[in-house]
């Protein structure tokens, strides 16, 4: 029908083409379309399947898409599709249209296998899909660049396609320090290098040399005379003088006056500035939720041995019965192995895991003791407490991204 809305994965030129003009419009004047397009042109993994729309009449009017990733908790390695770019056309709003986008971004994500769906979205909106702030994001700190030191004997120079493997395991060393974190492909890499590209937004890289060896890179951009340090990765900590130089060096030439960095406030450079002086923000959040809590518990059971095998809970052997209110999931551990997740119907009021808490909990975003303050419908009993916090310890997380 001709009024009707529909859904549909672009499958011709033309359906592409209104996808991108559902973009322009939704979006004026910030690139999302030209966003959209990098991904179709370059993206080494997405096929049309992970672009949604809906048409009226046989003219698109709404859209978002999937990008496909990886993340890391503690080493386990997940599943994620992050939804982006979504966008309705101005006369089309307030239609619910974002509610049939969202039906079948979640049917396919959990036919796909995907373990979380996550967003970086705009205030409020996405929770009545059932999103929660679980993972920091959207860090700054902000310093005079002359504050900086001066000298340094390290060698700056244009980021090379060759230097990828070395970028790669400097990231992989930096990433360790966050709960949750990313894994950036190579392929990934390449295509960030080659469209100039980080995120959404475009970027250019220097390579920091010490005796002809690559021991940092960094990715920046200048805007309104602000040197933005979007990523840095080094070798050991003992070089963050001598790359603050060299930052401070490239920021004279393109004639900055502030240092800003995009950096976790827990990377040794932020500290470093925050120690002289520079003005951080209260990070924003990632959205994130589940498709089937069972599952990622089951997931990450070799996460929860490892921390057991670290603690006085070494050995445990013990039924965990947690009682999400709508649904309820029992964890069986025998001699500090986790030999079963299962779904159950019935669980006593001694674990209330509220399921929009848990998810931080689960995170690292907020530790025990933080959620029960702020929810009365989460809590643990039975002199659980100590248990919980060694499963679910608080922990930042960072995630560099990955397109
Ligand atoms: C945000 C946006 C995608 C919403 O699209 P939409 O098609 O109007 O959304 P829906 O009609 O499906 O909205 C579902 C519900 O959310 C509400 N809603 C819509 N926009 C909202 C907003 N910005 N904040 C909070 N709630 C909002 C609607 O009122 C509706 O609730 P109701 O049916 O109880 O009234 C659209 O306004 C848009 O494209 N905005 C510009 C681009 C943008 O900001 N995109 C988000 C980037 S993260």
């Amino acid at each position: 029908m001709v009024n009707e809305y529909r859904f549909q994965h672009p499958e011709t030129r033309e359906d592409y083409e209104q996808l991108y003009e559902v973009m322009r419009r939704s979006f004026p004047d910030e690139d999302v379309d030209i966003i959209v397009r990098r991904l179709v042109e370059y993206h080494p993994e997405m096929s049309n399947t992970d672009y949604f729309m809906v048409k009226h009449g046989d003219k698109a009017v709404a859209g978002l898409v999937l990008i496909p990733q990886k993340w890391s908790i503690d080493g386990e390695e997940l599943n994620v599709a992050e939804m982006g770019c979504v966008g309705t056309v101005p006369e089309h709003r307030r239609k619910r249209i974002q509610w049939i986008l969202n039906k079948e971004f979640d049917e396919y994500a959990k036919s796909k296998g995907y373990d979380m769906c996550v967003l970086a979205g705009i205030p409020y909106f996405y929770r009545q899909f059932g999103y929660q702030y679980a993972v920091e994001l959207d860090y700054e700190t902000e310093i005079e660049v002359n504050i900086l030191p001066e000298e340094t004997s390290l060698v700056s120079r244009a980021f090379k396609e060759e230097d990828i493997p070395e970028a790669q395991r400097l990231l992989e060393q930096t990433q360790n320090r966050y709960l949750v974190h990313s894994i950036r492909t190579p392929e990934i890499w390449k295509m960030q290098q080659e469209t100039r590209t980080y995120g959404a937004e475009p970027f250019k890289s220097t390579a920091i040399l010490d005796d002809h060896k690559l021991v940092a890179y960094y990715r920046w951009w200048v805007e309104e005379k602000v040197f933005n340090v979007k990523e840095l990765a080094f070798k050991a900590e003992s070089y963050v003088d001598d790359i603050a130089a060299c930052i401070r060096q490239e920021a004279m030439k393109q004639k900055a006056e502030k240092i800003k960095t995009k950096l976790s406030h827990e990377d040794d450079f932020s500290k470093y500035l925050i120690e002289r002086g520079a003005e951080k923000n209260k990070p924003y959040g990632w959205q994130i939720k589940l498709l089937d809590p069972r599952s990622f518990l089951e997931k990450l059971g070799p996460v929860f041995e490892k921390r057991l095998a670290e603690s006085k809970f070494k050995g445990l052997t013990k039924e965990l019965c947690m009682n999400f209110w709508k649904y309820k999931i029992k964890l069986e551990f025998r001699e500090g192995k986790l030999v079963s997740v299962e779904t159950v119907s019935e669980a006593k009021r001694v674990l209330g895991m509220n399921p929009y808490a848990s998810i931080q909990l689960f995170l690292g975003y907020r530790s025990r003791e933080d959620l029960e303050y702020a929810y009365p419908d989460f809590y643990i009993r039975g002199g659980n407490e100590g248990l919980i916090d060694v499963l679910f310890p608080r922990k930042p997380g960072y995630i560099h991204y990955c397109y």
